[in-house]
């Protein structure tokens, strides 16, 4: 059959190309210089085996729980953003880590390996709209806000992972932490060892999560600071008297979650269990069986009995390839819609082969660095994560 697929050109519309052209008005830029594959090329995946093969030890390859299984087949390692900050670190060999996740990750890893190491990032447009919700300049009028009222000083700042450096430095100068979905508990606590309140950084679900249904704070004690308001919208008494101030920001993807999902699953699969991500909204939580990051999610589908049935509120990516890798359990999405997080299904085999090819012919393509004063900053935020007890 021959195909009757004819590539679309670049058109100077909003909705860029995967990777051609350039958006001076996005917070990344997407230039992706050079020849991208066709997403049609019968050889991609001949090719990628090829320049991995070609590159070696050379090429340490990171994937996200998200990303798409084209790509996370050619992963050396997957995991959730705490695992995989992890093993940035553990190929000290390696001269590039290419980073098959979003510009977050890829920024972390970066400020983790060792400085001669090259962080590639294969689609720069590879961003998160959790992350893009907390600027530095936002962040800076409220903690001067808090200053003002006196409180700064019994504050510590937490930022989840799913931030950018810049925030994470501004976390580490402020002596607070970093969390992830996996740690966010511990990272509380700790907090609330060194003060009275936490700021937290950028997801207020997952804040909010922990803090009431892990920690036993109760909804009132929790305040959204809303960057958009001035004086994010709260009064000082209401300031002074929260233990949580929560950043208003959320994740698109896990956002999607209603509880009305969780309603019509009960009803429509009997004894079946919801199992879902902290980054959904606090009733979804509430209403939900489990919770937990996509590590946790994994192993607990691992260990799900045989003929289970099990509704799971993460990204789509992840639970589609769960639910194959275990056909002796019925695993399904939570909601009836399509629930893809659009910015890491970027990252696609074109660009994956693009960034190995280059790498196999000497150029280095879209390195991710971070600048070195933020980057102390944030390593300090960041090796207090790791030291976590
Ligand atoms: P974890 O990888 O920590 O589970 O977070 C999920 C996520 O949204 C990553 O972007
Ligand atoms: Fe960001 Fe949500 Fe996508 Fe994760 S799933 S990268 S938090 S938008």
């Amino acid at each position: 059959m021959t195909s009757t697929w004819t590539e679309p050109a670049n058109t100077p519309v909003a909705l860029l190309l995967l990777g051609q052209g350039t958006d001076p008005a996005s917070e990344r830029g997407v230039d992706c210089p050079g020849e991208l594959p066709a997403p049609s090329d019968p050889d991609l995946v001949a090719r990628a085996e090829a320049a991995k093969a070609a590159l070696g030890g050379r090429v340490f390859v990171l994937g996200h729980h998200y990303q798409r299984d084209e790509v996370i087949r050619f992963a050396d390692v997957t995991g959730d953003s705490f695992k995989l900050a992890q093993q940035a670190a553990a190929r000290p060999e390696a001269e590039f880590i290419v980073f098959c996740g979003v510009h977050f990750m890829a920024e972390s890893a970066d400020i983790l390996t060792k400085p001669e190491q090259r962080v590639i990032l294969p689609d720069l447009a590879a961003g998160c709209s959790m992350a893009d919700m907390a600027v530095l300049g936002q962040v800076e009028t409220a903690w001067e806000h808090f200053q003002d009222l006196g409180i700064a000083g019994d504050i510590v700042p937490v930022t989840y992972m799913n931030s950018s450096a810049d925030i994470k430095g501004f976390v580490g100068r402020n002596e607070g932490v970093v969390c992830t979905s996996s740690n966010a508990k511990r990272a509380l606590t700790w907090s609330f060892e060194q003060g009275s309140k936490v700021f937290f950084l950028p997801d207020q679900h997952l804040g909010r999560n922990t803090a009431v249904l892990e920690m036993g704070f109760d909804l009132d004690d929790c305040v959204l600071y809303d960057p958009h308001k001035p004086q994010g919208g709260l009064t000082d008494e209401q300031l002074r008297n929260a233990r949580m101030i929560l950043w208003r920001g959320h994740c698109s993807v896990h956002g999607r979650f209603t509880i009305d999902s969780v309603r019509e699953v009960r009803e429509r699969v009997p004894g079946v269990n919801v199992l879902v991500h902290p980054e959904c909204r606090h009733d979804v939580v509430r209403a939900a069986d489990h919770v937990g990051s996509t590590e946790y999610i994994i192993k607990a589908l691992d260990a799900a009995e045989p003929g289970s049935a099990w509704a799971v509120g993460t990204e789509l990516n992840l639970v589609r390839r769960l639910a194959l890798a275990h056909p002796d359990k019925r695993i399904m999405f939570l909601d009836r819609t399509v629930c893809y997080c659009s910015t890491m299904n970027r990252i696609d085999l074109p660009h994956l082969v693009w960034a190995l090819e280059e790498l196999v012919a000497g150029r280095v393509p879209n390195v991710i660095t971070v600048d070195e004063k933020t980057a102390h900053e944030a390593r300090v935020a960041l090796d207090q994560m790791l030291a976590l007890p």
